[in-house]
């Protein structure tokens, strides 16, 4: 079942999983809001779509068939927290694909300045464009807007890139994708040890990868935060349930010989309650030298959601293990391979694939 006819009040009280059972109802996600929507069968889907997406833009003629796909479509960007990435990621998904794009980054410039209610942006959103990407700092109103739409005439699909500090499923999926290709030649990421460092309490994407790490076989998760920043207890529960091994603590150090995966984050000083309050958290041994990483396993991967401040120093680049760069990139080809899942043209792209191949 839909969202659509279900009351929001019943949306609400539905725990993550029956939530997820509502917006991937269609066998694709209808909506894309959280992380816990993806199982493990829908995450090695996107990840193969993504790798197909990303083969077939690098030729001419592939590229040109690719930005036919969707080109009837329009997609808006209504980002009204900063972004960098995920914006433009997300832009270039839908350039690869054909869709055209709007944007509100600013609501000084939108009506919201005159007094409308956010409802009645995003359904004059719904009335102009196929689809809606949004980024709040407003925890749950990619899932309000989701309901919303889904009770109109015209319940297009509203993607989350990101909410508050609890949700950042896309930026998750393009994590999982990374740590999928880094791990390819050595057993995947089942069984794997990934450390979080930084600012976990306030972190959405570290709550969101994690909740996708459930998903893959004997995975340990490490978070290492000063206390201050510690992950949340709702997390870890979620972890245990799921026969995740967690361990939580402040020392860097121990981990770092022993993590295939370490993800670090900085310091989210936009969420302090008062002005200052982060700067009183002495977090310089969570950060990264060029000294620790020669203590890290040769096979193992440095990841950051980016931006960075001074948790991962550029000197670091260049080291092969360094991931991020290349997991910004990553982020394209998975937001690609998303849009085309929520509009059905995965196995078009698929089928024009293996026909290439066999030289229809
Ligand atoms: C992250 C975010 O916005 O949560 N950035 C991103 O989307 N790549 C992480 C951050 O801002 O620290």
């Amino acid at each position: 079942m839909s969202l659509s006819g279900l009351p929001w009040e019943a949306y609400q009280a539905l725990d993550a999983d029956a939530r997820a059972h509502h917006l991937m109802a269609s066998g694709r996600p209808e909506h894309v809001l959280m992380a816990q929507q993806f199982r493990r069968a829908e995450l090695d889907a996107i990840c193969a779509l993504a790798t197909e997406i990303r083969l077939l833009a690098k030729s001419q003629p592939g590229a040109l068939y690719l930005s036919q796909v969707l080109a009837h479509k329009r997609a808006m960007l209504y980002f009204t927290q900063p972004s960098t990435r995920t914006f433009l990621s997300h832009q270039a998904a839908c350039q690869i694909l054909g869709l055209q794009t709007g944007e509100v980054r600013d609501t000084a410039t939108s009506s919201e300045m005159k007094g409308e209610s956010r409802e009645d942006s995003v359904r004059t959103f719904s009335s102009y464009f196929d689809l809606i990407i949004m980024r709040t700092k407003e925890r749950g109103l990619a899932e309000r807007m989701a309901w919303v739409l889904s009770q109109s005439e015209r319940p297009v699909p509203i993607i989350n890139a990101g909410s508050g500090q609890d949700q950042h499923p896309t930026q998750a999926l393009l994590d999982i994708y990374t740590l999928q290709r880094s791990f390819e030649t050595c057993g995947g990421i089942d069984g794997k040890h990934i450390a979080f460092v930084g600012d976990l309490a306030r972190g959405r994407t570290v709550r969101s990868l994690a909740a996708l790490l459930a998903n893959y076989r004997d995975v340990s998760i490490s978070f290492i935060a000063p206390e201050a920043f510690q992950i949340g207890t709702d997390v870890l529960t979620l972890l245990r349930a799921c026969g995740v091994t967690v361990s939580v603590s402040d020392n860097l150090q121990a981990i770092l010989p022993v993590a295939d995966g370490v993800y670090m984050t900085r310091v989210q000083d936009e969420w302090d309650a008062e002005a200052g309050d982060s700067a009183r958290v002495d977090v310089s041994r969570f950060h990264l030298r060029p000294a620790d990483v020669d203590k890290m396993k040769p096979t193992a991967v440095i990841m950051h959601p980016l931006p960075r401040r001074e948790e991962v120093p550029p000197e670091i680049d260049h080291d092969p293990r360094a991931m991020y760069w290349r997991q910004m990139r990553n982020g394209m080809w998975v937001r690609a391979a998303l849009i085309a899942q929520i509009f059905g043209v995965d196995e078009a792209i698929c089928a024009h694939i293996r026909d290439q191949a066999h030289g229809a």
